[in-house]
């Protein structure tokens, strides 16, 4: 194939990063997933996502966390894209193109790109269920905003929320696994009754009012104790971002970052600074929330 044609055929999606703003884990269920009422804030730090025709079926990785990406068969986005071709019977293998800029796992943006490729048009539900299969978090990643997400994560509400919020994210250079925090969270909670999870009222009254201070406030995550457990450093940042002015700070999902709300997008600025010249966090970043789900790039050029 030519790179003219290459480059007309391809399609980018950016998908956002996401916050929990509140992360309340129940009982564990049958399967093996906990039953959770989570508030997802999706904000501005992406991962871009290309899917170019090809004769095989392939991934590379470009960006700051490059390094820390499977590009083996276990690639989410790989994924994403195979099982797509697979639910619709679309055999044109491609190769996925990574830049990513998110720290942690991301997502569905393979399979929501090669909707577009395929010219499928699919109706949302279905990329939702595919996207859940994936991950529970990640249909969300697709909604964007902010959502109410219960089951396991995946099924979705919308929030009444006023404001833009400027984080700050500490991302720690030593990732967590995910089944392992929850599987320390039921260690910790040993056989206590869960209640089944809601989310808080204060949580829904801070959002709706866009003030600020309420929602640092209300900031809460049932796996922090886990995570801090596992991975104690995360503690120190926790008080150290909130020693330096942060409003509230909360270890987003399952860890290890470390997610910070500020006034303002100076006081996020001062405070990057003040957790980098501490040395507590091995990097920070920067973003402003609430932005949209996954979208398609217009244009040809994918980032490398
Ligand atoms: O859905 P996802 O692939 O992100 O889940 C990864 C792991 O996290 C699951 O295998 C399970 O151990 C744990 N998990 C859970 N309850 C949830 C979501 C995830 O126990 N609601």
């Amino acid at each position: 194939m030519t790179s003219a044609a290459t480059t007309r055929r391809s399609v980018t999606v950016r998908a956002p990063a996401k916050v929990n703003l509140e992360l309340k884990v129940g009982p564990r269920r049958v399967d093996g997933y906990h039953e959770l009422a989570t508030v997802y804030m999706a904000v501005g730090l992406h991962d871009e996502v290309t899917v170019v025709p090809s004769d095989e079926w392939s991934v590379v990785v470009h960006g700051p966390y490059a390094d820390h990406v499977p590009t083996d068969s276990s690639n989410l986005a790989l994924r994403a894209a195979r099982s797509l071709a697979e639910q619709v019977g679309v055999d044109e293998p491609v190769s996925v193109v990574i830049y990513k800029e998110i720290p942690v796992a991301g997502g569905m943006a393979g399979g929501s790109a090669d909707d577009h490729l395929w010219g499928l048009g699919l109706p949302r539900d279905d990329l939702l269920e595919t996207a859940a299969d994936l991950g529970s978090d990640i249909p969300f990643v697709l909604t964007g905003g902010i959502a109410v997400g219960s089951g396991r994560g995946e099924r979705l509400a919308p929030v009444l929320a006023r404001g833009t919020y400027h984080w700050v994210l500490a991302v720690s250079d030593t990732g967590l696994s995910t089944p392992s925090v929850y599987a320390e969270c039921d260690r910790l909670r040993g056989t206590s009754r869960i209640p089944l999870p809601e989310p808080s009222a204060d949580m829904m009254t801070a959002l709706r009012s866009g003030d600020v201070d309420a929602l640092g406030a209300a900031l809460t995550n049932d796996l922090s104790d886990a995570a801090i457990s596992l991975q104690p450093d995360l503690g120190d940042v926790l008080v150290a971002g909130l020693e330096y002015g942060a409003v509230g700070g909360v270890v987003s999902g399952s860890g290890p970052t470390v997610a910070f709300l500020t006034d303002s997008p100076e006081a996020a600025l001062d405070l990057c600074v003040s957790l980098t010249a501490s040395g507590v966090a091995s990097e920070v970043r920067r973003a402003k929330g609430p932005v949209h789900g996954a979208q398609v790039v217009p244009g040809p050029t994918p980032r490398a």
